[in-house]
């Protein structure tokens, strides 16, 4: 048996080190964790590889001084880059013939992927509980507002033709619109909606969608920008719901470039970046690409992680439901949602749709 092709393929990353703290096996899954090579790490001080305070170093040192196996749940790792990686760690000495302890070894386990699912996680529960709570509120409000705006009609009409008390009217009605529209994005996030899932042609679909924000982009000074892929397949998706994703985004859009820029809508055939990880139900190997690109103001980094929370807004009049009402159906879609963002400079997301067979 050879036990260096055993270590190799394990998915945690596995580190020998000597009495002298100096590394004497790096496996792969070590390169990977800390994108260092196996050749660049042996035969060097762990030490120099990780900072001398780092849990690593700390809890080797212990294992080789005291012959005591060392763990920590939770703890992280430093990349050459500064990028720290969560992982646990356990510790276990390695003793010769005589009982001596020889060398430690240390195990570390990549915990970044299941931090993110507990995050989608809660994600999911945060929208199930604003789902609720919307489903009574916008029942309770309906009526009412149905009422209101069914008498402000009559007023309207017993009004005749007065400029001024037509004014008065028409906000009356705008806002109860305003408020009716609210209640609908709500109810939208909570209701398990019946996909009607259609092989559809997705640039189709952009083009209806621009059709109604030229004129905003217009007035901002926004240059539209088409980067479609001429051979990309039919997608499989539910026509209406896609629409209010690709809406919501070409919105937020356009509300972060302020002062004009370019707004790009690029398709294309890429790789499923989920695919394999069995705990998301693989999906397809290749997935259609949607990415909507600005130039505006970005999303600061204390940000980033809020912006997909129901309810979470930077806008003065924003409601915080479009990111969430985007992953929420891109997700029944088996599809996925990705933002990237450079403050200054602007932001891209990218879905991914599966492709119709
Ligand atoms: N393209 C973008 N550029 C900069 N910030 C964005 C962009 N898209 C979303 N955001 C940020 O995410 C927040 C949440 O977006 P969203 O859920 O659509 O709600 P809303 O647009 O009502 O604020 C926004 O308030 C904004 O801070
Ligand atoms: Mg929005």
């Amino acid at each position: 048996m050879n036990y260096e092709s055993v270590l190799a393929g394990l998915p945690d990353a596995v580190i020998a080190v000597d009495t002298e703290l100096r590394v004497v096996f790096w496996n792969a899954a070590a390169e990977v964790l800390t994108e260092r090579s196996a050749r660049r790490a042996e035969g060097r001080y762990v030490k120099e590889i990780f900072s001398p305070e780092a849990s690593v170093v700390r809890r080797l040192g212990e294992t080789l001084a005291t012959g005591e196996s060392r763990s920590e749940a939770e703890s992280f790792v430093e990349r050459g880059d500064g990028r720290r990686v969560p992982v646990s760690i356990v510790t276990a000495p390695l003793c010769g013939r005589d009982g001596q302890v020889e060398a430690a070894v240390v195990v570390l386990r990549d915990l970044s992927r299941i931090r993110q699912l507990e995050a989608e996680v809660r994600r999911g529960e945060t929208l199930a509980a604003a789902g609720r709570m919307a489903v009574g509120l916008a029942h309770e409000v309906r009526n009412p507002l149905g009422a209101i705006r069914g008498a402000v009609q009559l007023l309207k009409r017993e009004l005749g033709a007065d400029p001024r008390l037509g004014e008065y009217t028409d906000v009356l009605l705008t806002e109860v619109d305003r408020v009716n529209r609210i209640i609908e994005m709500l109810l939208d996030l909570a209701r398990p909606v019946q996909l009607r899932p259609v092989p559809l042609n997705l640039h189709q679909l952009l083009e209806r969608v621009t059709m109604l924000t030229e004129e905003g982009a217009r007035e901002r000074g926004v240059a539209l920008i088409r980067r479609y892929d001429p051979s990309l397949p039919p997608i499989l998706g539910d026509e209406d719901r896609l629409l209010q994703v690709f809406h919501n985004l070409v919105r937020n859009a356009l509300d972060a470039m302020g002062s004009g820029g370019r707004l790009t809508l690029t398709t294309r055939v890429s790789l499923n970046p989920l695919f394999g990880k069995m705990d998301l139900g693989a999906g397809q190997r290749s997935m259609v690409e949607a990415q909507v690109a600005d130039e505006g103001a970005g999303i600061p980094a204390n940000v980033r992680a809020r912006i997909f929370d129901p309810f979470f807004t930077t806008k003065d009049r924003g409601l915080g439901l479009g990111l969430a009402i985007c992953h929420r159906i891109l997700e029944e879609h088996r599809g996925a949602i990705q933002v990237e963002s450079a403050e200054g400079r602007g932001t891209t997301v990218t879905c991914f749709l599966p492709i119709a067979r």
